[in-house]
């Protein structure tokens, strides 16, 4: 998945022969799962038309203050059009257009949208390599780096013109490319590495049966995906469960035991710099699991259970600088026993939710949590869906960094 996906883009067409790329561009940004809008200077109108944008972006082409072809014209309003974008995107950029950005002239709607525009600008200048040299040009670029745009630099090879320079706008891909390195850079988990723990583990009693439990895994694949949408390298231990998490920067090991989970545990964490334990993990297993099924000869069978290790206590003794997060479930004297755990254990921060709570707990799609950290901070929130609940407690965690 792209970093894009959802991302606001605001792309502006100024008037050079590479605007005829910008088709194939938007497509790219689509697929990214991007919104896209498109606005062009009037000339740009030349070299593609609004309509081949428009379909592509499947959205409406702004090129004007109003609807020009419309009786009924309506206002294009540019304010509202640069605060609506995540990011302003300037593909082709001519030199004319960069300099009357430099400079603050206001002629065209793309210029307006510039000036009011909130949200990172990057531009892909094109133009001949004369032009391109040109001292003038150099004091625009300087000028609007010192504005803090973001300019994709130009590619060297053919031009329009038929000499060969630099001064050829970046291809798409590599302006796609370009775009998801900037927005990934400035993700705030960005060089993290996180372990999770997710899901049920089974404790064999034979090779067909086993000790369990209901969870879903949902809250820790919850926490994972959006550990990664924030950036971070993630590694989700997880228990059986039939969730799947397709994400380029989650890494999943699958694990079925108690024993296989503190096994994984321990050759990621030292690593981590964060770790979030939400795995239900069984707290006894059979002693002296059979090794072929057991028949039913007697009218009860006893299983002798013993105590399985403590991942996330392991964790706590080991910790160094890890910012690292368990869970309690309670049903009882719930906010003083989730506290003694944190202790117990180590944690910065521990994440109750109560059996007592509709909604809540580990078979549910929703869940009732309330924060509390090692300084006694007591932080209760709403019923939400999980992916609710992983946001706030990665907000946290990235207010503590
Ligand atoms: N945990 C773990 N390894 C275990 C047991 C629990 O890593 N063997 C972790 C869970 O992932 C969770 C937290 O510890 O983050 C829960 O602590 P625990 O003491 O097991 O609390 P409860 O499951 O609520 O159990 P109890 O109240 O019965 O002690």
């Amino acid at each position: 998945m792209s970093v894009l996906k959802g991302k606001r883009i605001l792309l502006g067409v100024t008037a050079g022969i590479a605007a005829y790329k910008t088709a194939w561009l938007v497509r790219l940004l689509v697929k990214a799962e991007a919104e896209v809008r498109v606005v062009m200077t009037p000339s740009a109108k030349e070299f593609v038309t609004p309509l081949t944008l428009s379909t592509l972006s499947k959205n409406e082409v702004y090129s004007s203050f109003t609807d020009e072809e419309d009786e009924n014209a309506r206002w294009n309003n540019h304010v509202e059009l640069g605060l609506w974008a995540d990011y302003l995107l300037i593909a082709p950029a001519t030199a004319n257009t960069l300099a009357k950005m430099a400079n603050g002239v206001c002629d065209n709607l793309l210029l307006a949208v510039y000036l009011s525009a909130k949200c990172p600008v990057l531009y892909a200048p094109a133009m001949d390599l004369d032009m391109y040299k040109h001292p003038s040009t150099n004091a625009t670029f300087e000028k609007l780096e010192s504005f803090g745009n973001i300019q994709i630099p130009a590619g060297h090879g053919e031009l329009a013109s038929g000499l060969v320079g630099q001064g050829r706008m970046a291809e798409p891909e590599e302006i796609l490319n370009f775009l998801e390195k900037y927005i990934a850079d400035g993700l705030p988990l960005r060089g993290k590495k996180v372990l999770i723990t997710a899901g049920p583990t089974y404790e064999a009693i034979d090779p067909v049966r086993f000790v369990g439990n209901h969870s879903s895994g949902l809250m820790g694949y919850k926490i994972a995906e959006r550990a990664a949408d924030l950036g971070a390298e993630v590694t989700l231990i997880s228990g059986p469960s039939h969730l799947q998490l397709q994400h380029a920067l989650v890494k999943i090991v699958r694990v079925i035991s108690a024993q296989e989970m503190l096994e994984a545990v321990q050759a990621h964490y030292a690593s981590a710099h964060i770790g979030v334990f939400a795995a239900a993990v069984a707290d006894y297993r059979p002693v002296a699991p059979a090794k072929e099924k057991i028949k039913k000869t007697g009218d009860t069978l006893e299983i002798q259970l013993e105590k399985t290790q403590d991942i996330l206590g392991w964790a706590g003794n080991q910790k160094k600088e890890q910012f690292l997060v368990g869970f309690a479930l309670e049903t009882q004297n719930e906010l003083a026993n989730a506290k003694k755990k944190l202790e117990k254990k180590n944690l910065d921060l521990i994440i109750l939710n109560s059996l007592r709570d509709e909604g809540a707990g580990f078979k549910s799609k929703t869940n009732k949590v309330t924060f509390i950290d090692k300084n006694g901070t007591i932080l209760p929130f709403e019923l939400k869906d999980k992916a609710a609940v992983a946001a706030d407690i990665l907000d946290y965690i990235i207010a503590q960094q």
